[in-house]
C-alpha cells in the first residue's frame, strides 16, 4: 500500500453489501469513467435478493448470495469460512464493504488484515453502529456526514481514509438526511479506493497518512 506507481495493476475489489448497492454503483461507475483503476472481481450479499446483485449481474460482475447464519449481525464460523474461500477464488486483494449490515470477526479481520474498508454514514468517531443519520439528527448536531474507514476489531472505530461533511437542514427528515449523506458517500468511497488504488494509503499508529507525491 506504500509506493505510488501509475503503472500498476487494477486493484481487485470484492464488494460485500446487505442492500441496494448504491455505493457498490459508485465504485462501478467510477471504474466505468476511467477514475478508478480498479476491477470489482466479485460481489456477495448476505441477502438472497438483495438488490445489489441484480447491479452485479447487470454489469457482468460474478455475483453470490452466501447464507451467514446462524448468526444475525456477525459474519463468523463457517460462513466467514465460505465467504474467505469465495474472496480467495476470485483473488480479491481488498473488501469494501458497502452496505453490509454485519460485524467482521477475526477471521476475516486477520486474512485481510488492513485490507478491509467500510463506508459508514455518519463523522466518526460520533454516531457508530447503525441508522447513523437518525442519531445525528436526534442528537441535533449541525454537521453530519460520512466516513470512509478500514475495519479493525471494534465497530466503526478503524483509521478514517476519508470522511466528508453534510450540513443538516431545519426541516431534515431522517430520509431527506440520509438521502445528502448518500450523495456524498458516493464520491468518499471512490476517492479512498483511488488513493488505496494508487499506493497513496500507509498507518502511521491509527492515522492514515495520504501521499500526494
Ligand atoms: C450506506 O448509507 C452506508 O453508509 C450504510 O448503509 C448504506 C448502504 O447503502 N452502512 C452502514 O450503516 C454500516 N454501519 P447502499 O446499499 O445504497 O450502498
Amino acid at each position: 500500500m506504500q509506493q505510488s506507481n501509475k503503472n500498476r495493476p487494477p486493484l481487485k475489489i470484492a464488494v460485500l453489501g446487505s442492500g441496494k448497492g448504491s455505493n457498490c454503483q459508485s465504485i462501478i461507475d467510477a471504474i466505468r469513467a476511467g477514475t478508478l483503476n480498479a476491477r470489482i472481481v466479485c460481489i456477495i450479499s448476505d441477502v438472497k435478493n438483495a438488490f445489489i446483485l441484480e447491479r452485479a449481474q447487470k454489469h457482468g460482475i460474478p455475483a453470490e448470495y452466501i447464507s451467514a447464519a446462524p448468526f444475525k449481525t456477525k459474519l463468523e464460523g463457517k460462513a466467514e469460512q465460505n465467504y474467505l474461500s469465495e474472496l480467495r477464488k476470485y483473488g480479491a486483494e481488498v473488501i469494501v464493504l458497502a452496505g453490509f449490515m454485519r460485524i467482521i470477526k477475526k477471521g476475516m479481520l486477520e486474512a485481510f488484515a488492513g485490507r478491509i474498508l467500510n463506508i459508514h454514514p455518519a463523522l466518526l468517531p460520533a454516531f457508530p453502529g447503525v441508522e447513523s443519520w437518525k442519531q445525528a439528527l436526534n442528537y441535533g448536531t449541525k454537521i453530519a456526514g460520512c466516513t470512509v474507514h478500514i475495519v479493525n476489531e471494534g465497530t466503526d472505530t478503524g483509521p478514517i481514509i476519508v470522511q466528508r461533511a453534510v450540513p443538516i437542514l431545519e426541516n431534515d427528515t431522517p430520509e431527506t438526511l440520509h438521502a445528502r449523506i448518500q450523495v456524498e458517500e458516493h464520491k468518499a468511497y471512490p476517492e479512498a479506493l483511488k488513493l488505496l488504488s494508487e499506493g497513496r494509503v500507509s498507518l502511521d499508529g491509527r492515522r492514515v497518512k495520504i501521499n500526494m507525491d
